[in-house]
């Protein structure tokens, strides 16, 4: 694909950070094999146990705090300098490697574990160290009703009002490391191409939605992804844009 873009959307999954040593979902020893959806994911695990739930996600924050970006994080960076473009990227992932590789227009959708939410007054309170349930809110001051700022499955995601903006304008949409199994993201190509985008996936596996992509690339992101991206800029001096 050497057309010129003038809109990229980039939706990014646990797959991207699998390079930087953290564990994605649904691999054979990935964190859903590990531990109970129902238990550490939920609205009703965390009503249930929230001590359980704090300590899974403070235990996970030591292990993102500790992760690097990788070659793929690096490349959405130079794209985002060098290509002329709208490039924003939508992240299912709630650690902040893109931010930490200098990526601009990051949003969060299911939220990130450097976060804790209130739910007494909503104030989000931004910490590495560990939230519990005598945490005390900042802002109101009452303790014990803080909530690790994660989306939990059945809960609304972050930022949809953008996400459906940036979905109707792309004309490119780009998808890593992501299994597309979880809706309503793995639904957003579907949106994307719809609205006539040009849709591609770095994958190390086959997913679920594969079919509606015009391009797949199997293979690890860290390799495939800086590749790509050198393709995009590099077809830019062959097409100078009009
Ligand atoms: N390079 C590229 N892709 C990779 C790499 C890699 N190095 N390693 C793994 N992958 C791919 C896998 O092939 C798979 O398609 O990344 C994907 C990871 O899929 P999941 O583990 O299902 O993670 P993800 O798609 O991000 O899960 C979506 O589900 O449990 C919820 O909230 C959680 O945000 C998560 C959502």
């Amino acid at each position: 694909m050497t057309r010129i873009y003038k809109n990229i959307l980039i939706l990014t999954g646990a797959g991207i950070s699998a390079e930087s040593g953290l564990a994605t979902f649904r691999s054979s020893n990935g964190l859903w094999n590990n531990h109970k959806v129902e238990d550490v994911a939920t609205i009703e695990g965390f009503e249930r146990n929230p001590a359980l739930v704090h300590d899974f996600y403070n235990e996970l924050k030591v292990e993102v705090q500790k992760a690097e970006p990788n070659p793929a994080h690096f490349a959405l960076t130079k794209l985002q300098q060098e290509y002329p473009a709208e490039i924003n990227i939508v992240t299912q992932n709630v650690d902040t490697l893109h931010e930490k590789a200098g990526n601009k227009n990051v949003y969060h959708i299911h939220g990130q574990i450097n976060q804790a939410v209130c739910l007494n007054c909503g104030h989000v309170l931004e910490t590495w160290g560990d939230v519990d349930t005598e945490t005390i809110c900042p802002q109101c001051e009452v303790s014990g009703m803080m909530k690790p700022n994660i989306v939990f499955f059945g809960e609304n995601l972050l930022c949809m009002d953008k996400v459906e903006v940036f979905l109707r304008k792309c004309d490119l949409f780009i998808s890593i490391g992501t299994s597309g199994v979880v809706y309503p993201a793995a639904g957003f190509v579907q949106t994307a191409k719809y609205y006539g985008a040009d849709t591609i996936e770095f994958t190390l596996d086959m997913t679920a939605n594969n079919y509606l992509f015009d391009k797949h690339v199997l293979g690890k992101a860290g390799e495939t992804l800086p590749k790509y991206v050198d393709e995009l800029i590099t077809s830019l001096k062959k097409n100078p844009a009009e």
